[in-house]
């Protein structure tokens, strides 16, 4: 299974923080938000990992992570690998995945969007997975600002609205997804959003048309660092950890 961290983007509302640099290089604590992605799909057993960035950042990329020397595969105990796929628009998620494709080749593949931090242990879903797509899920306060899972009685997943004004539920679809290699031919003809990107909601409903899209629970904290408030916010959540662990 390769790793695909998606690390592209503008981060305009992050400005002036993002306006020399990419947002997951900004802190959360004492890492930058890049680490905490690569370091959850390394502890799950990943150890190849294509990072897609702007051409702009990619030299940044490079000297802090290099080829993933920093990075210890807990299963081989050897270096993982890092390398690096360039995303010249921020044309959309299911875009930024499609860079990857010659990457993944015939593997199944984790895509992590680079400014999620997940607080669940992912381990046993990623190195269980085998087939389809498996999303993951977590009650928020405000869904509007995310892509929503509308669920059934049986507790299965019938339709994913990207953004919805009215949401049918609280359930957000958090930004990391399990896709096995059919995901490449979903995005054939795949037309742009009203926003103008490739949609990876649209990917996502098409795995739940199929009846192959999963949906698990998230009940630890998740942060989407898009805003001050929610990069204080998992910075402040990372300290109160850090400093509970030394205790
Ligand atoms: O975080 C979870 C949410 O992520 C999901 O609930 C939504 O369904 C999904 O569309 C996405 O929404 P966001 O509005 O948060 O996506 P955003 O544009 O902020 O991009 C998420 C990450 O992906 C961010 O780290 C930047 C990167 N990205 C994004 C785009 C559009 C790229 O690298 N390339 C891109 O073209």
């Amino acid at each position: 299974m390769k790793g695909v961290i998606l690390a592209g983007g503008k981060g305009t509302r992050l400005y002036p923080l993002t306006r020399v640099t990419n947002k997951h290089l900004l802190p959360v604590y004492d890492k930058p938000i890049i680490y905490y992605s690569i370091e959850k799909l390394v502890s799950a057993g990943i150890d190849r990992i294509m990072i897609v960035t702007a051409p702009e950042h990619l030299d940044n990329y490079v000297q802090l992570l290099g080829s993933g020397e920093n990075f210890i595969s807990p299963d081989t105990n050897k270096q993982i690998q890092i390398v690096y796929g360039i995303q010249n628009e921020a044309s959309g998620i299911a875009y930024g995945l499609y860079i990857a494709r010659e990457y993944v080749g015939h593997d199944n593949c984790v895509l992590y969007l680079g400014d999620n931090i997940i607080e669940d242990n992912l381990t046993e879903h990623i190195r269980n997975f085998r087939h389809g797509a498996t999303v993951f899920l977590k009650k928020v306060p405000d869904p509007e600002r995310f892509g929503v899972a509308t669920i059934d009685k049986n507790n299965s997943v019938k339709e994913i609205i990207e953004k919805p004004k009215n949401p049918k539920s609280d359930l957000a679809v958090v930004g990391v997804y399990l896709y096995d290699n059919t995901v490449f031919e979903k995005m054939v003809g795949q037309p742009a959003s009203k926003r103008g990107e490739k949609e990876i909601t649209y990917i996502n409903n098409k795995y739940i048309k199929e009846g192959g899209l999963h949906a698990v629970t998230l009940e630890k904290e998740w942060f989407d660092i898009g805003t001050f408030d929610s990069l204080a916010a998992a910075t402040n959540f990372m300290m109160d950890k850090f400093k509970n662990e030394k205790k």
